[in-house]
């Protein structure tokens, strides 16, 4: 590593080594780049350290607690079930551990040269790197911007980071909270909120809309509803946050729901209304890019931005902020620097939400699909006619497949059950590919499994499925 105040010049260099960042990084060096990869805090950035991995590694372990209380009605019986929080935070932090340092052994092995500290634009064609200890110069040939994003705060409740928290700080905290408020039903609240509810808080979530997740297909966002009541969270729709007051550690919000003032208190508030991207530290003017009123950054489909040279991939552009979208983001980067003929052009980045039951859904919803003018048809499956299902003790939950009415296309695969967020694979490949919907209906699904019910639906879309009641017709 070079330190001290001269310039290096690197044909690639990556800011962010996030799942957008160090996989651009990999990328670009296995086609033979010189690739120096710059990052201020931690390497596999929000997804590993602070996102995707321990929220999920949380999930895990309460979704356990949860299990092991409902196993009784199979039969088996634990009695005095209690949560070492500390040592599940050890668990959750070995395993961060574990597969941060998966990550630098590929770096080091693919020849990236990484360098911690904070990069800002000096003049076109160069960056300088703070890494508190120097400062170093880049010149580089080409760049990928890939700085992720951090949580939005609400006009007047800022994070104190101890009573009024983030999703890093839900991710850390050291008690169990009496009454979590969680602010925003998005995929933070909804997660957060389900952790902490099966630890045994009480949890109040709060929403500004009027509908729970009104961008997925309400007959998935109906089952969720019920079954956050049915673990006891308190959900407040077109809850409007008005202000907040702490005393004696606690935090008395006030709020407006139908036109009327209410309030309650919490020990802690999870803000969770969204993330905006990091691009204000750096000095993107001085290279002429410009990025919209919220700080994002526009691409082409070569995730080009309008400064030759410089690309940008990630939470920084517009659209779902999902770990798999940034390193595919990433590679199609990496590819276009290395020559390749690469861009984002698919049909379906799946998304899903590890509520329970989890909701994952690929391609168009059936209201987006109208909307674009197709006429479509829809199959549903309920996860409770499932064998499979029914040993698992969970049958809350259904299968939607929206096709094209005139060709059969797959246009969409909705599904809110037991481990959909796996389920989801077999319909974010049928989108991808232009399955016609017979090719879910004629593809054997093995039995007793949860796939079968993607099967069923596919069935569903011409009412032929076997399991659910359908109407004889003459053919
Ligand atoms: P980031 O992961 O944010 O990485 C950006 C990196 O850039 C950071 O390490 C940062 O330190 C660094 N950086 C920023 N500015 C500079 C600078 N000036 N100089 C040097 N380095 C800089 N997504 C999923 O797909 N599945 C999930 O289950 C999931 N769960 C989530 C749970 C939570 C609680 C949260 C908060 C997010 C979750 N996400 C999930 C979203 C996912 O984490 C992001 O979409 C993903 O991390 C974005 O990747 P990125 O590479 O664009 O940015
Ligand atoms: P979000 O955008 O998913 O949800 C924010 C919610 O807050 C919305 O429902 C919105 O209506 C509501 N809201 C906004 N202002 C409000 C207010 N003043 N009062 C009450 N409600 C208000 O944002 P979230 O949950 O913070 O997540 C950020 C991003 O992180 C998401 O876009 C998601 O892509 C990513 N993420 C992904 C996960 C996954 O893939 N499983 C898990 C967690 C986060």
């Amino acid at each position: 590593m070079v330190v001290g105040d001269f310039t290096q010049s690197v044909e690639t260099v990556v800011i962010g080594a996030g799942p957008g960042g160090y996989v651009a990084a990999i990328r670009a060096a296995q086609l033979g780049q010189e690739v120096v990869l710059i990052e201020k805090q931690l390497l596999g950035g929000v997804c590993l350290n602070w996102g995707c991995i321990p929220s999920k590694a949380m999930i895990e372990a309460s979704g356990l607690k949860h299990q092991i209380a409902k196993a009784a009605q199979m039969g088996i019986i634990v009695n005095d079930i209690s949560v070492d929080l500390s040592k599940l935070h050890q668990w959750k932090d070995g395993l961060v551990d574990r597969l941060r340092g998966g990550v630098k052994t590929l770096l080091e092995k693919n020849g990236v040269d990484l360098v911690y500290g904070k990069a800002a634009f000096t003049e076109p064609g160069k960056i300088l790197v703070d890494t508190k200890e120097a400062l170093q110069r880049f010149e580089y040939k080409n760049l990928i911007l890939a700085t992720g994003s951090t949580p939005v705060e609400i006009p007047g409740m800022p994070f104190d980071h101890k009573i009024i928290i983030d999703s890093t700080d839900a991710l850390a905290l050291k008690q169990i909270p009496e009454h979590l408020i969680v602010i925003g039903a998005g995929s933070v609240g909804i997660e957060m909120g389900t952790i902490y509810r099966k630890l045994g808080a009480e949890v109040t979530i709060l929403e500004l809309s009027e509908t729970l997740l009104p961008s997925v297909e309400p007959e998935l966002s109906q089952v969720l509803a019920r079954t956050l009541k049915k673990i006891g969270i308190k959900l407040l729709l077109g809850a409007k946050f008005e202000s907040v007051d702490i005393k004696n550690k606690l935090a008395k919000i006030l709020y407006t729901e139908k036109g009327e003032q209410k309030n309650l208190a919490g020990d802690k508030v999870l803000v969770a209304v969204g993330r905006t991207p990091n691009t204000s530290e750096l000095d993107l003017e001085r290279i002429g890019l410009e990025t919209d009123e919220r700080g994002f950054i526009e691409v082409n489909e070569k995730m080009q931005t309008s400064v030759e040279g410089v690309y940008a991939i990630g939470d920084i552009v517009k659209g779902m902020m999902l770990a798999h979208r940034a390193s595919h983001m990433g590679k199609i980067a990496a590819e276009v620097i290395g020559g390749k003929a690469a861009a984002f052009d698919n049909l379906a980045i799946p998304g899903v939400i590890f509520s329970d039951p989890e909701i994952a859904t690929a391609g168009l919803t059936q209201a987006e699909a109208e909307d674009q003018g197709y006429k479509v048809k829809v199959g549903l499956f309920p996860f409770r006619a499932l064998g499979r299902a029914m040993t698992l003790g969970e049958v809350d939950g259904v299968n939607k497949i929206i096709s094209d009415a005139e060709t059969g296309a797959v246009l969409g695969v909705h599904i809110i059950g037991p481990h959909a967020s796996d389920l989801i694979a077999e319909g974010a490949l049928a989108v991808e590919s232009g399955s016609h919907v017979d090719d879910l209906a004629l593809t054997i699904h093995a039995h007793p499994t949860l796939p079968e019910g993607i099967g069923e639906a596919a069935d569903d879309v011409e009412h032929k499925a076997i399991h659910i009641f359908n109407p004889p017709v003459k053919q």
